[in-house]
């Protein structure tokens, strides 16, 4: 907090109440003041300008959608993503930190082999920050907002958890990893989003990792039983979204889950 100091020119006590002029700042105190504001406004422009770039990007992107081309736009950065894509709370949309996000990423690569196929469901920051450090042909993004088609056209799948049975032919048995944030912290959200999981998971080499609120934890153990999606295993990762005041973990479905994300909190 600044220190206002009483103006040396006043000539009435400053408690009086009865002085014309107005209290005045020591020049130290003023000139910290300025430059306060402005590397404040500094950063509040290149703000916007980034938020402009990401934006002009996306509509780039949305300009240019080719379906038929066969190769995706390269990745852009989590940076650009949480300034080009806001949270719509409607959807319970709440973005990972660009830390994390790239955090998470690192751990899930360590899962994969070059022809892994993952399904990320419900979690486009960490499908963002995994296709932008190392993308994967075999990547998916499940995902209800279909804003998110520009980024990866043919590696999105519109899907809603509320239509379980519904999803690609082409995924059914044969995904090696599936990652959820499931939207909602209740019961039929999970129950919708196990019943998807459950058919396109490998049924032996298939795994699952979930982020969630630790609140569903008594859910989680019932409905996320037995293989491929259980029994579930929290493991050392620490969740981190921007400002989000629940306590959110993460489990695993494999033997060994409880090491993923260790190094992190070493
Ligand atoms: C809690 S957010 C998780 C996002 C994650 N923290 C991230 O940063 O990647 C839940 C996600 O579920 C999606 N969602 C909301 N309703 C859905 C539905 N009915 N079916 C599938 N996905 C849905 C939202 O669009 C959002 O991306």
């Amino acid at each position: 907090m600044l220190h206002v100091p009483e103006s040396p020119r006043s000539t009435t006590s400053s408690f009086s109440g009865l002085s014309s002029s107005p209290p005045m700042l020591h020049a130290d105190t003023l000139a910290l003041l300025e430059s306060f504001l402005s590397s404040k406004a500094e950063e509040e422009k290149r703000f916007n300008e980034l938020a402009e770039q990401a934006a002009a990007r996306v509509a780039g992107l949305a300009l240019n959608l080719h379906f038929e081309d066969e190769q995706d736009p390269p990745m852009m950065t989590v940076d650009e993503y949480r300034l080009a894509f806001s949270e719509d709370w409607q959807l319970s949309q709440f973005w990972y930190t660009t830390a994390f996000a790239t955090r998470l990423a690192k751990h899930v690569r360590s899962l994969c082999t070059p022809s892994s196929t993952v399904a990320f469901m419900c979690c486009p920051t960490a499908f963002v920050a995994f296709q932008h450090t190392n993308p994967l042909e075999g990547a998916k993004l499940l995902e209800y907002d279909g804003r998110f088609t520009v980024l990866a056209p043919h590696k999105f799948v519109h899907y809603d958890l509320n239509e379980p049975d519904t999803f690609p032919e082409s995924l059914r048995g044969t995904v090696d990893l599936v990652i959820i944030d499931p939207p909602f912290l209740n019961e039929p959200t999970n129950a919708g989003l196990v019943q998807t999981t459950r058919q396109i998971l490998h049924p032996q080499r298939g795994k699952l990792l979930l982020l969630t609120g630790t609140s569903t934890e008594p859910i989680l153990d019932r409905l996320y039983d037995k293989s491929p999606v259980g029994p579930l295993r929290r493991t050392s990762l620490e969740v981190e979204h921007g400002g989000l005041a629940n306590e959110f973990a993460c489990w695993g479905s494999w033997d060994g889950a409880e090491d993923f994300g260790k190094d992190d909190s070493e």
